[in-house]
């Protein structure tokens, strides 16, 4: 809980107009912590998450970025730094969410170039770089987290890249926990499951959604708030001694 004598955590969700990362932002605010979102091609959305936390007694602000775009990362940081200045009188945050992300269903065989780089720019190099540029940013004793996917652990047909790309996230979650180790920075990757958003164009028709239910322990999909309300509860020094590690949030898919 937030007291007018402690200073409020921060925490900047990417990708927080939508699904697990509006929701990752919803539940960090109900929580005391102050919230920027990032919103790409649905403006209106991410502001519109920004309002609800302001007018719940929360404090947002909602702020544009291309992942893919990393020539635009110096700016963004620039925005970053003045918005922490400008709303909290800090220059720096407590925790990054690297949520952003999209899926582009693609056999291997039926793989171009252009799904291949749109897919690792999005979801590897623009949370790398953005990662790398938000660091100066990030509190000794912060935290990170990286959205993955249970597709980095179980292979399905037409999601290679994607999959693939997700593994390589949580690789790069121990390098991160590796070398930002001296700053006393924790970095965890929170793997869902199926969940039920507009994620690559949503869950399908209801018998998909019912292979996936029965594919799952809990038996049924999971919703943004399964997510969110986990991510929210590891911004805490409840989860201080959790770092370098895969969590799987996922009601038991595949096991
Ligand atoms: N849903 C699932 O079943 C599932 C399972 C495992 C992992 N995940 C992961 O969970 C994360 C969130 O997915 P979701 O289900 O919440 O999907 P979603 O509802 O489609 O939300 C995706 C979010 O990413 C943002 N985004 C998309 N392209 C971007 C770009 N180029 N730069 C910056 N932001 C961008 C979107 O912003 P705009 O809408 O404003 O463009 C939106 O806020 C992703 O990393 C995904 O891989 C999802």
């Amino acid at each position: 809980m937030n007291t007018s004598t402690q200073q409020q955590k921060i925490v900047l969700v990417t990708g927080g107009s939508s699904g697990i990362g509006k929701s990752i932002a919803l539940h960090a605010a109900s929580r005391g912590i102050g919230v920027i979102l990032t919103y790409n091609s649905h403006p209106a959305q991410g502001l519109a998450v920004a309002d609800t936390i302001n007018s719940n007694g929360g404090k947002a602000v909602a702020l544009p970025l291309d992942a893919s775009n990393t020539g635009s990362l110096n700016d963004f940081a620039s925005q970053v730094l003045a918005i922490l200045k400008k709303e909290w009188n800090r220059d720096n945050f407590d925790y990054l969410v690297n949520n952003a992300g999209i899926a582009q269903r693609s056999l291997i065989k039926d793989t171009t170039e252009e799904i291949f780089d749109q897919l690792v720019n999005v979801n590897f190099k623009g949370p790398f770089f953005l990662t790398q540029k938000m660091m100066p940013l990030i509190i000794d004793g912060g935290q990170i987290i990286n959205i993955s996917s249970g597709l980095a652990r179980f292979a399905f047909p037409g999601v290679a890249v994607y999959g693939a790309l997700k593994a390589a996230t949580e690789g790069l979650t121990r390098y991160f926990a590796k070398e930002y180790a001296g700053r006393k920075i924790r970095v965890n990757a929170v793997a869902p499951g199926a969940i039920d958003t507009e994620f690559g164009g949503g869950k399908g028709d209801e018998s998909h959604r019912q292979q996936i239910a029965a594919m799952t322990a809990l038996g049924r999909l999971g919703e943004a708030g399964d997510v969110g309300a986990f991510v929210a509860s590891l911004l805490s020094e409840d989860s201080r001694f959790v770092n370098a590690q895969r969590i799987e949030v996922s009601g038991g898919i595949m096991i």
